[in-house]
């Protein structure tokens, strides 16, 4: 088999066997094709796109690739969450400890930031002494012993995807649902729980920015999980606006705290009620509703965060950060953006990626492999969509602690939030649910 006749084939319009993908996933992985011939193509399946079966053949090729998890030895019924990426989206780390009250065990394996959006693991790195990496025995132990772990991507976890998502990040071939769909499902089947929960993000702040494309997508990976034996649901949930008002590593963390002390912003603590509303369903604890009704207790009776604190002093976090998110350090520096123009109306627009590449601009994100991460910096927003607003008032603020950084990340969020005489419409939180057969929706 040549490599050069795959990408032919592909760039004809034609199928793949079976074989001829189970070849290129191996033969990549091992190094015998080189990244040029992946990237074409990569650039074939972007334009001319893969079937279902060709989509699932390669999600095996890509979970087996590595190490299966063995999630055996965990007791009871294993929940697993993915979001497909947003700004400001911090709702693993709400949702779990909810999810973990009702005795619903999650062992989940978090990314880093990734182009415009963060990653779960840098959000937690923020906690002092918080460990994100240790051995799959310790893992599990943690999952026994409080319900919820989350930890980084181990090494061998599915490393065709590593590799495969380095290349299409400089190959502009992220934005490709075959693409995305077994970059995500690959991972989580690879991961071993049972049933899987799947936030997919739609909007300007997404990778997929129309609701056709993220229902389409959804649809695929519920497809595949459920081939593959798991549960699976998904809910395609908004991100042409920022997810709450924080958007950064501690900012993000404190808003977690936040919500779980049932103080959060209205947005981030409804979505997360949803989102864990359906894990919990997944896991058979009941209707969706009585299973929204019993996370919206979680947080009420004080249980969720106690299961955070639980789970942050299993894995040498200072806990005395959750019990009092005052003592995350301050950046030195911080600027507000204050509407100048006179106008009178409201935010009409935020442009979501803008925001999230603004904040990586202030240091939030990485704009190399090696860079490293001010968890201090990022962006309060003080008015979101639908906001009413008059000269002077506070839109947002920026932190940092690189003075030099400042100037650029002004411009980038000043052109990223429109302000107009209309009110915008309101946008809703959830769209579309997915599951096996079935697309309701709202
Ligand atoms: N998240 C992933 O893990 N993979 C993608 O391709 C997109 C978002």
């Amino acid at each position: 088999m040549r490599m050069y006749d795959l990408i032919q084939k592909k760039r004809n319009k034609e199928e793949l066997s079976n074989e001829e993908i189970e070849y290129m996933i191996n033969h990549y992985v091992s190094g015998e094709i080189p990244d040029y011939q992946m990237s074409a193509m990569l650039m074939a399946i972007f334009f001319n796109g893969m079937n279902d079966r060709e989509i699932s053949t390669m999600t095996n090729a890509m979970a087996k690739s590595g190490d299966m998890v063995d999630l055996s030895s965990i007791e009871g019924i294993k929940v697993d969450k993915h979001s497909t990426g947003g700004v400001g989206d911090k709702t693993t780390l709400i949702i779990a400890p909810i999810v973990a009250y009702y005795g619903v065990k999650v062992a989940k394996m978090s990314g880093r930031g990734l182009g415009h959006t963060g990653g779960t693991v840098d959000k937690m790195e923020a906690i002092p002494g918080l460990r994100t990496n240790f051995s799959q025995e310790e893992f599990f132990d943690i999952v026994n012993k409080t319900g919820i772990s989350v930890i980084g991507q181990s090494g061998n976890l599915a490393p065709a995807d590593k590799k495969l998502y380095a290349l299409r990040d400089v190959t502009a071939t992220v934005e490709s649902i075959p693409l995305i769909a077994s970059s995500i499902m690959s991972k989580k089947l690879a991961a071993g729980s049972d049933c899987i929960l799947l936030d997919v993000k739609t909007g300007n702040g997404a990778f997929m920015k129309n609701l056709d494309d993220s229902i389409s997508l959804a649809q695929k990976m519920v497809t595949i999980g459920e081939n593959c034996g798991r549960k699976m649901v998904a809910l395609i949930t908004d991100m042409d606006i920022p997810l709450g008002n924080n958007i950064g590593n501690s900012l993000e963390i404190v808003e977690v705290i936040d919500t779980l002390n049932g103080k959060g912003p209205k947005d981030l603590t409804d979505l997360c009620i949803k989102l864990a509303g359906n894990m919990l369903y997944l896991a058979n604890k009941g209707t969706i509703e009585e299973c929204e009704n019993m996370a919206k207790q979680a947080i009420e009776n004080g249980y969720a965060i106690k299961k955070l604190i639980e789970m942050v002093e299993a894995q040498g976090g200072d806990i005395q950060y959750i019990k009092n998110p005052n003592k995350f350090t301050k950046s030195k520096y911080s600027l507000d953006i204050v509407l100048e123009e006179d106008v009178q109306g409201y935010i009409n627009y935020m442009d979501t990626e803008g925001l999230g590449i603004a904040s990586t601009m202030l240091g939030a994100g990485r704009e190399t492999k090696e860079d490293s991460i001010d968890f201090s910096a990022g962006i309060v927003l003080n008015k979101k969509v639908g906001d009413k607003v008059k000269k002077g008032d506070i839109l947002c603020t920026l932190y940092t602690n690189d003075y030099n950084r400042i100037e650029n990340a002004r411009n980038k969020v000043k052109n990223s939030i429109i302000v107009r005489e209309n009110k915008p419409k309101e946008i809703p939180l959830v769209f579309a649910r997915v599951e096996k057969d079935k697309l309701q929706k709202f």
